[in-house]
């Protein structure tokens, strides 16, 4: 873990989407660390020792600000969100308000009733070159997001970092259909993973490395207006990643690539980990057939369990 995470002790931690996939790692983490740990969800509280639950919606602006006023955290980590990149329309307006709008009130609120510091979750998917088209209504409010924080920063010097989150996998991811959880359930049932091309080469980084990313975005000084990779600054192919999911699975069956169609636009970015070092002295450490080995593990012995009966 990063050094910096002492630091956490003590410290009133407001995580949202903290039932979420990265979000119930993250808490795992922070509660780990010593800090006091409030868990936002729209769903029922999930029971986990030492944490503080709410239930609020963030789109729902004065909920928001009504909870930030009582609980006024230190640290906010805004990891609520929409986060499939689908290119279908019915995502245009999950996508605009779960990862959009709730990250506009995140700002509002941190810059009216203040904090230390406010982790947003960017995303390599955000169009990088001027005038470049969003590839997907994910990509699109991703950007916007951007755009905003940028302004809330220069503006009204709200102190927020963006956290350019690459493609984490690992335990407990609770969309089964996406790629690594998928692959690893379908061979453990003996059943042959059906896969697009899988040409698309992704900067994979494995969920605890990610977290311990986050933490150090949490606490590193002078990071205020930065967007900071967190990646592991390797591209991987996805046909590789399900080659290398058959080798530890020992399985027998022949993956079924070209099988289902290639989204269009898709991006191939890698994080620039040197500077992220340089910034933050954080860098991923897990290797990516560790991190596939240990996920394959989880899935196994999550059988016909459901994510929250095994646990983060
Ligand atoms: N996973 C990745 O590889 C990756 C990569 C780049 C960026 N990111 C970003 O990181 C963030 C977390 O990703 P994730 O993979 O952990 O997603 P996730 O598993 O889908 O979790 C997101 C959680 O956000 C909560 N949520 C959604 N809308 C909300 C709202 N209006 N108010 C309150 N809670 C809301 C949902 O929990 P409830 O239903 O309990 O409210 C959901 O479980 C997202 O912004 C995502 O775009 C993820």
């Amino acid at each position: 873990m990063h050094s910096t995470s002492h630091s956490f002790v003590g410290k009133r931690v407001l995580v949202t989407g903290a039932s979420g996939f990265i979000g119930a790692h993250l808490c795992a983490a922070l509660l780990r660390a010593g800090a006091e740990v409030h868990g936002l969800t729209r769903r029922s509280r999930v029971p986990v020792a030492g944490m503080h639950w709410w239930h609020v919606d963030c789109c729902d602006l004065e909920q928001l600000r009504g909870l930030y006023a009582d609980l006024r955290p230190q640290i906010v980590y805004h990891l609520a969100g929409f986060s499939t990149g689908t290119r279908a329309l019915e995502a245009v307006m999950p996508s605009l308000q779960q990862n959009l709008i709730s990250s506009i009130h995140l700002m509002l609120v941190a810059t009216e009733l203040g904090c230390e510091r406010l982790v947003l979750p960017g995303s390599l998917e955000a169009p990088q070159e001027n005038n470049a088209i969003p590839s997907s209504p994910y990509a699109a409010a991703k950007g916007a997001m951007r755009d905003y924080a940028a302004m809330f920063h220069t503006l009204y010097k709200t102190p927020l970092v963006l956290a350019r989150l690459f493609m984490v996998y690992g335990p407990a991811e609770h969309h089964l259909h996406k790629l690594v959880p998928y692959v690893c359930l379908a061979l453990q049932r003996g059943e042959a993973p059906r896969i697009n091309s899988g040409a698309r080469a992704v900067d994979w980084i494995f969920v605890e490395d990610a977290i311990n990313g986050l933490l150090a975005l949490g606490l590193t000084p002078r990071l205020e207006g930065r967007s900071v990779d967190i990646g592991t600054g390797q591209m991987t192919t996805v046909r590789e990643v399900v080659e290398r999911l058959v080798n530890i699975a020992r399985a027998s069956v022949e993956p079924q690539f070209g099988n289902v169609s290639n989204r269009s636009m898709e991006q191939e970015r890698v994080a620039n980990v040197a500077e992220t070092a340089a910034l933050t002295g954080w860098r991923a450490s897990v290797a990516l057939d560790e991190g596939l080995r240990r996920s394959y593990e989880w899935y196994a012995r999550m059988g016909t369990k459901t994510e929250r009966e095994v646990g983060v």
